[in-house]
């Protein structure tokens, strides 16, 4: 992290977990355990659904309310969709975007993610940005070529201005939900990597600014190594954002010294 030129976030994704009345109770538990002065942003990512109850029970404990997907479209016959606009009236700051799980079970692209992302900054949400690569494309050397082709997509069209309010999570796939965590040298050298290629669009001082994210069996015990490498800004949290306390330990790791 180097909190002297960017924003630490610590967001969780609850993924299709937990119920509307288990909101309240997990924000009580979480803000027991969280650290007085904050030293990142903290954001749960609820489904659609919840995020309501979140923005309602986050006030307090300064948690920020965010979702985990959106429509691209503005408004209309799109059965079953949300749009950005209804996100933000509910008052979501955040949403996730190009999770691997929705490329995989959904069969989202690039261009689509982007489409969405685009959605998002013209509602005021800040679009979380996921790139990954798969076990296969990293056994083959490919991962640094595949994560520019994701980001270089999904940033598409999107300017200076409005590059600030994205935030980009690495997640590699075979780190998601297997325990199998990326090393910190490994996490770091493709946050970096993500890193140049913002600086080769929009050039060094948003580079600079932008919000990296790690994701991908992060939790209570490796968190601090993770979020003490240069490049990496934050986590996305799956499995140990379901639980209050290993969540705020994560949060907790963020109040270390910045490195550049
Ligand atoms: P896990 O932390 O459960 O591996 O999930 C990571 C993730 O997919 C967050 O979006």
């Amino acid at each position: 992290m180097n909190k002297k030129y960017r924003k630490a976030i610590i967001a969780g994704n609850w993924k299709m977990n937990m119920l509307s009345s288990g909101v309240k109770p997990f924000i009580e538990e979480l803000k027991a355990n969280m650290p007085k002065s904050k030293t990142c942003d903290v954001v749960l990512c609820t489904p659609a659904v919840m995020v309501a109850n979140m923005v309602k029970a986050g006030k307090d404990a300064k948690v920020i309310a965010g979702a985990q997907d959106v429509s691209k479209y503005e408004k209309g016959a799109y059965t079953g969709e949300v749009s950005a606009a209804q996100l933000a009236d509910i008052g979501a700051k955040y949403c996730i975007v190009g999770h691997s799980e929705r490329r995989q079970y959904h069969g989202e692209d690039d261009m689509l993610i982007n489409a969405k992302a685009k959605a998002l900054l013209a509602a005021g949400i800040n679009p979380i940005i996921c790139v990954g690569e798969s076990l296969e494309q990293r056994e083959m050397d490919l991962t640094m070529e595949h994560i520019a082709y994701q980001v270089k997509a999904a940033l598409s069209g999107i300017d200076a201005t409005a590059l600030r309010h994205c935030v980009i999570a690495y997640e590699p796939i075979w780190a998601i939900g297997t325990g199998k965590t990326a090393t910190a040298a490994q996490a770091q050298e493709v946050c970096e990597g993500i890193r140049a290629v913002i600086r080769k669009i929009y050039g060094a001082r948003p580079a600079r600014a932008v919000s990296i994210l790690y994701g991908g069996s992060m939790n209570a015990k490796n968190a601090f190594e993770l979020l003490g490498q240069p490049d990496i800004d934050g986590g996305l949290i799956g499995g140990a954002s379901l639980k209050p306390v290993d969540f705020s330990e994560i949060v907790k790791a963020t109040a270390q010294d910045a490195k550049e």
